[in-house]
């Protein structure tokens, strides 16, 4: 039996207060996300159950009890706290999936402090952009990281700590510079959780949009009472099940669904910190006995091109439940994944805006193939008009996707941004930035996204931020970048560039360009093409029409072009 019973029964009887109840909360009362994922677990008797299993690079094992997490957590935040970072400072996360990620992130909101998970394999620019926007206070990072913090501490001066986990502490420290291990560190047993209620704000998330800087999404303790729900109903988290979640928490699905959800719901964890590899995928699968797996169609297409004798090497029979994130999920790959598991993906769609699911497949209800299922209950999704933003009712229309603001994971601003913020909220719709079609028995479609935003492997890179750093390469005078498409990441980076004077497009140039995109953003923003161009397509105004070279990458109409002048 599955935790949601009936869809078509939930969508009748559902109200917010169903997850409250279930959470043991009421209105007005404390609501800590850290105290619930460890301390509340243990109040009910799953102290000595194991919360994370972590598997590392060398194949070494950490385990950690609810209890250990919980004292752990609690050491976390006493640290924090004794160093004088403050309620409400953001404190950002800058490592691989270690532990102290996973701990690091629950001891930030204990004390409360705003968690900024920022993805490791970001180079110092992705890094500086987004700490100085947040003006973060601390950050938590490792040994082979903090070199890219080094870069731009002279130009923070607001980051007061770098918290090093793995350093011993044997050699004097460098400036702002402090050791700190986990593992050896005084534990403390209690700690005083800060109040925290309903709208103190809890995670910063840093997204791209096509327009200027990557914006913070700002969430508040109380999208727990969305995380808890959805990781009960749609990945249909039980007590002895053993979860996966791929995702890695610098991405809102490994803080909502590889942090939140699943511990709220006490349920054990096994985390992967190695590269994907279809192999030591599925051997991890089967030697971990993962019973629900979370994961993207980029990962899952790559194991379909490994093909169904890779799965056979390894007995999987333990998968009870697939679910995916991030990206379109084909058709063939949910018949593929039938095919090699014996179980269809279920997909789901949501942002980090949105910080929880909202709209999905149920386990038990009917996979259209290539479809993302229907809305949560309590979410209100439609699709609206391009133009006036009124819902379409007939079937099979694209227009936007839509949701009625008021579940409770919902982003409550962009970090000193008010105004993008507003201008999500059209018709009192907020409005995703993404087209879709609804069909007759009111299953949604994927068509593609709204604006220039590229969703590379599910991850989303702006185009505005590969343009300025392209900027100050030496040989570039302008670009543009835009998603090229790719058999299974679905988009890649491609950038057209127009050379200075005295530069000639050459394969050293493409490949200095590269990397030099790679270092200073990341491996996912580095242009996979680049095509060297005379000058770009621009609009009167100045603007450089992406859309118009996105058309041609991707084979389509590119219609009435006087309609691109007004993009932004
Ligand atoms: C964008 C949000 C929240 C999960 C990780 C991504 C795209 C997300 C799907 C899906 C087609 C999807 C959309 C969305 N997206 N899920 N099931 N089918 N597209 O979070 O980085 O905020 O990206 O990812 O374009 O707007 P994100």
């Amino acid at each position: 039996m599955y935790n949601i019973g009936s869809y078509e029964e939930r969508l009748k009887d559902f109200n917010w207060g169903i997850s409250e109840a279930k959470l043991g909360y009421r209105k007005g009362d404390i609501i800590n996300i850290g105290e619930y994922c460890s301390d509340r677990i243990c109040r009910q008797g799953k102290a000595d159950k194991l919360a994370l299993v972590w598997e590392g690079h060398s194949g070494e094992i950490k385990k950690y009890t609810f209890n250990d997490m919980r004292v752990l957590t609690n050491t976390i935040a006493h640290f924090l706290k004794g160093l004088g970072v403050n309620p409400g400072d953001r404190v950002c996360l800058f490592m691989d999936k270690v532990p102290e990620l996973y701990f690091g992130f629950l001891g930030i909101v204990k004390m409360g402090a705003i968690a900024q998970p920022l993805f490791s394999a970001f180079g110092a620019d992705s890094l500086l952009t987004r700490l100085e926007d947040a003006q973060t206070t601390a950050i938590i990072t490792q040994k082979k990281h903090v070199g890219k913090v080094r870069k731009i501490l002279e130009v923070l001066p607001c980051l007061k700590h770098v918290i090093i986990v793995d350093d011993d502490g044997t050699k004097a420290p460098r400036e702002r510079e402090i050791a700190f291990c986990m593992d050896k560190a005084l534990r403390v047993e209690n700690f005083d959780i800060y109040p925290s209620t309903a709208e103190t704000p809890s995670v910063l998330h840093y997204t791209s949009g096509t327009t200027g800087k990557p914006k913070g999404a700002q969430h508040v303790h109380y999208s727990l009472i969305s995380q808890y729900i959805t990781a009960n109903w749609v990945l249909d988290l039980k007590e002895d099940d053993i979860y996966w979640c791929t995702a890695d928490p610098g991405w809102v699905t490994g803080t909502s669904y590889g942090i939140i959800g699943p511990w709220a719901n006490g349920v054990t964890q096994c985390v992967l910190d190695v590269g994907f590899k279809a192999d030591t995928w599925y051997k991890f699968i089967q030697d971990r006995k993962i019973t629900v797996w979370y994961s993207a169609p980029t990962a899952i297409r790559s194991l379909m091109k490994e093909g169904k004798a890779a799965v056979d090497k390894f007995d999987l029979s333990c998968l009870r439940h697939l679910c995916s994130v991030g990206e379109p999920l084909n058709a063939e790959a949910v018949l593929w994944s039938q095919e090699a598991f014996g179980k269809m993906f279920h997909d789901t769609f949501w942002q980090t805006e949105t910080g929880s699911m909202v709209i999905t497949n149920y386990p038990g209800m009917k996979i259209k193939p290539g479809s993302m299922g229907k809305p949560f209950p309590g979410v209100s999704a439609a699709v609206v008009d391009m133009k006036n933003h009124q819902p379409i009712t007939k079937a099979g229309v694209v227009g936007l996707i839509a949701l009625k603001p008021g579940w409770p994971s919902m982003f409550r601003t962009y970090w000193n941004n008010e105004a993008v913020y507003k201008s999500k909220f059209i018709n009192g719709w907020y409005i995703c930035g993404d087209r879709a079609s609804i069909d007759e028995d009111g299953y949604f479609w994927f068509v593609g996204r709204d604006d220039d935003v590229i969703n590379t492997g599910g991850h989303l890179v702006g185009p505005f931020e590969i343009e300025s750093a392209l900027l100050e390469h030496e040989a570039v005078a302008e670009s543009a970048v835009v998603g090229k498409p790719d058999p299974v990441n679905m988009e890649v980076v491609k950038a057209f560039i127009a050379l200075k004077p005295g530069f000639e497009a050459s394969k050293e140039l493409d490949l200095s360009i590269m990397n030099y995109i790679r270092k200073k953003l990341s491996p996912l923003a580095m242009p996979q093409e680049i095509e060297f161009v005379k000058s770009l397509p621009k609009t009167r105004s100045g603007k450089i029409m992406r859309r118009l070279l996105r058309a041609k990458e991707w084979g389509e109409e590119i219609g009435d072009t006087s309609t691109l002048e007004n993009d932004d």
